[in-house]
């Protein structure tokens, strides 16, 4: 089989984001468009891939770091003098090379691979991946003559207004012969109104030198999308969005309302666990079996056992158990570790906390920089004192320890194995195991106060 190599343009700034970032890093559902674009390229199986980097050449570099080779195009001068920056990498090998857009994230495997099958079948020069577009407005437009066959590609900006109503838009997607693609970039000329080396205009080129060029049109509208602005950014992120919803639901997975639920691309759920409306999961999360997450919850960076339940809560960089219940309106900050059959109730703030299996807190309380242990009550309102304004410290709380209402446990301090501390106190130093530890004022009572009182008066 001949070799196959892949070109990805990614060294546009990407000027109509009005952005920051550079454009082919801007995430869709969680993950960067140029690395959709280079996940995709992967499936289909390449020998070489070469990103074209300029604009933002470090964070693009970064961002691929383990996926590709790179060139730098130091000016961007236009598509076709992007892809000539391979030039002394490829030109003379001999195979089949597909160029894509890094801003095209929509793009699915199955398609590249039908555009390089039609495009061998057709024993073509050079294919483009076309589609029909409802607004065709920005694209390239496929000029076709008499007989149905391509003749051209024209830019938006250079195209008459005959040919602005074609609706037949070039995804950005080519499948070229080697050889024949370096032979005619060296015609490309920048004479056009954006004075820019157009690769569409090799599509002419060919055709002109009597070779065969060819067209594949995808059904699918949505896959060649080319995000250019927010706008196109949104909807590539709704159409992904769906995707990424439908895998899950052909997995097993309930998904409530699909449009209201937003799940990055990394994440992995088990079967039968339901997802309910206002859900985000993202970054490196993965959810078990039979679990019930949301409404309203945020998920970042979790991994979480099976039968959980998180109910309108958030979560970052933490690990939870198995049959754990959460919320609702819980806040697990990072790296806490709550085992399984814990309960962290409504209003329960957790930081840098291990929670032992079967322990609770099930209301209003804040447990950060803590250790503790297993089935261990903490009652409504308890916290740890962690914070002397300068620096942290931390509490640890043994088995099967009962910590009272409303107590605060000044860290540095330890409550021992099954030790009872009394509602209100404030503990300052160690708790023995077994022991009932009470740090509050006794209670006294005046009495007939209030006759007394107005006696006075
Ligand atoms: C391009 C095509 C257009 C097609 C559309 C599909 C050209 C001239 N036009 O237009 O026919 O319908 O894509 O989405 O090719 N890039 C570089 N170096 C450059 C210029 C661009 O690497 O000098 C990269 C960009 O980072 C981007 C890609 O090439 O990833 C496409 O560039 P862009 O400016 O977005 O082209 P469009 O105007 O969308
Ligand atoms: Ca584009």
């Amino acid at each position: 089989m001949s070799k196959r190599y892949v070109i990805v343009l990614a060294a546009g700034q990407g000027t109509r984001m009005k952005s920051k970032l550079y454009k082919v890093l801007h995430p869709v559902c969680g993950k960067s468009m140029v690395k959709h674009v280079i996940d995709g390229m992967k499936e289909v199986g390449a020998d070489q891939i070469i990103t074209v980097v300029g604009h933002g050449a470090d964070q693009v570099k970064e961002e691929l770091r383990n996926d590709c080779d790179f060139v730098l195009q130091e000016q961007q001068l236009g598509t076709a003098h992007a892809v000539m920056q391979a030039k002394d990498l490829l030109q003379d090998k001999q195979g089949l090379t597909l160029v894509v857009c890094g801003d095209t994230p929509l793009l699915r495997a199955g398609t590249i691979q039908a555009l390089m099958d039609y495009h061998i079948q057709e024993g073509a020069k050079a294919t483009v991946l076309t589609a029909i577009a409802d607004d065709p407005t920005g694209y390239g437009r496929v000029i076709r003559n008499d007989r149905g066959y391509v003749e051209k590609i024209v830019e938006q900006k250079d195209a008459t207004d005959e040919e602005r109503k074609v609706k037949e838009i070039n995804a950005g997607t080519y499948c070229f012969d080697n050889t024949a693609l370096f032979n005619a970039l060296e015609q490309v000329s920048n004479d056009n109104a954006q004075n820019e080396y157009y690769l569409p205009d090799v599509i002419e080129i060919l055709k002109e030198a009597g070779e065969t060029v060819t067209a594949y049109r995808t059904d699918d509208f949505n896959e060649t999308l080319g995000v250019n602005d927010r706008i196109a950014l949104a909807k590539a992120g709704k159409i992904m969005q769906q995707r990424i919803n439908e895998w899950h639901m052909r997995n097993g997975v309930t998904i409530v309302d699909p449009e209201q639920t937003y799940i990055d691309a990394s994440v992995q759920i088990g079967q039968d666990t339901v997802v309910y409306p206002g859900t985000i999961l993202k970054g490196n999360t993965s959810i078990g079996d039979d679990c019930v997450i949301g409404p309203n919850t945020e998920i970042v960076n979790c991994s979480i056992g099976n039968k959980t339940t998180v109910r309108q809560s958030v979560a970052f960089d933490s690990e939870i158990g198995a049959t754990v219940q959460i919320g609702p309106f819980a806040h697990i900050r990072p790296q806490s570790m709550i085992h399984d059959e814990v309960k962290i109730g409504n209003f329960v703030e957790i930081k840098k906390a291990e929670f032992g299996k079967g322990s609770k807190a099930s209301h209003l309380s804040y447990i950060g920089d803590a250790e503790v242990g297993s089935n261990v009550n903490i009652g409504c309102g308890s916290i740890t004192v962690n914070y002397d304004g300068v620096n942290k410290f931390k509490t640890k709380i043994n088995d099967g320890a009962f910590i009272g209402c409303n107590s605060n446990l000044v860290a540095p301090v330890e409550v021992g194995e099954g030790a009872y501390i009394a509602a209100g106190s404030t503990i300052t130093s160690d708790v023995p195991g077994n022991a009932l530890s009470i740090a509050r004022a006794r209670q006294v009572n005046k009495e007939n106060y209030i006759n007394k009182r107005i006696k006075k008066d």
